[in-house]
């Protein structure tokens, strides 16, 4: 099986990055979930009270932000570290950080910044990296691209099933109000808007089970690392 770099795009909340766990542990590639890096940035932005609203600033500040993942036996799921210490929790379910991410993640400098650290992570290959800008920014030569989507109605009720689950306290109609909002601020921005690459296949799992998207998405793998022999 040849080492290849596995794209995948899609709206918030529409299951990509469970998509992208699942699948790297399967076939035992690294994963990389750049939301998490724009998530940080914003953290360590509201934190230390940067004016998002001022790029220059923004920019300066970049210089003070290493992000790294660790891999967490226990929980068996990765965790995002800001500057070495762990913000997996708060960068999930702190309101502030969703409500400023988009924003955040419109800023050039900002996506210059996690970019070049994202290709370098690809360097050799065997990686399922997800975001909106992995099939048409950040590699554009990957060998599988996959555009995710789901019905935002399904996709709230989702993200809503999960806060609940980390003990937020919040209504659908507002986490579909936020989901509607960052889709729009995503894919109308002027840098890198979230769109699909003309050679990426789209999946639509509004109602696909998660054990059947993955069998097709392994299929697609498939296809792509097997060694033609001909
Ligand atoms: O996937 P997520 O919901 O954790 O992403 C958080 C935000 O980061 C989302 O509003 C869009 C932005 N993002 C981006 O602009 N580019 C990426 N490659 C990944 C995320």
């Amino acid at each position: 099986m040849k080492n290849i770099i596995i794209a995948i795009d899609g709206y918030s909340s529409c299951g990509k990055s469970t998509l992208a766990k699942d699948l790297a542990k399967k076939i035992q590639y690294h994963y990389v979930d750049t939301g998490a890096m724009y998530r940080a940035v914003t953290l360590y932005l509201l934190q230390n009270h940067i004016d998002i609203y001022h790029p220059e600033m923004v920019e300066h500040a970049l210089q003070n932000i290493t992000i790294s993942f660790e891999y967490n036996a226990e929980s068996e799921s990765q965790l995002t570290l800001l500057n070495g210490e762990n913000i997996e929790h708060e960068i999930r379910v702190n309101p502030r950080v969703a409500g400023s991410v988009s924003e955040v993640s419109s800023i050039s400098a900002v996506r210059r910044f996690l970019v070049q650290q994202q290709q370098a992570m690809g360097n050799n290959k065997g990686i399922v990296m997800d975001g909106r800008d992995i099939g048409t920014v950040v590699f554009p030569n990957a060998e599988l691209k996959l555009f995710v989507t789901a019905d935002p109605q399904v996709r709230a009720q989702r993200r809503l099933d999960e806060l609940t689950e980390k003990g937020q306290n919040t209504t659908f109609e507002e986490v579909l109000a936020n989901l509607e909002k960052r889709d729009l601020m995503d894919s109308s921005r002027l840098d890198s808007p979230l769109k699909k690459a003309d050679d990426a296949i789209e999946i639509d799992n509004s109602y696909l089970s998660k054990a059947d998207q993955l069998k097709l998405v392994l299929q697609l793998v498939n296809e792509k690392t097997s060694v033609s022999l001909s």
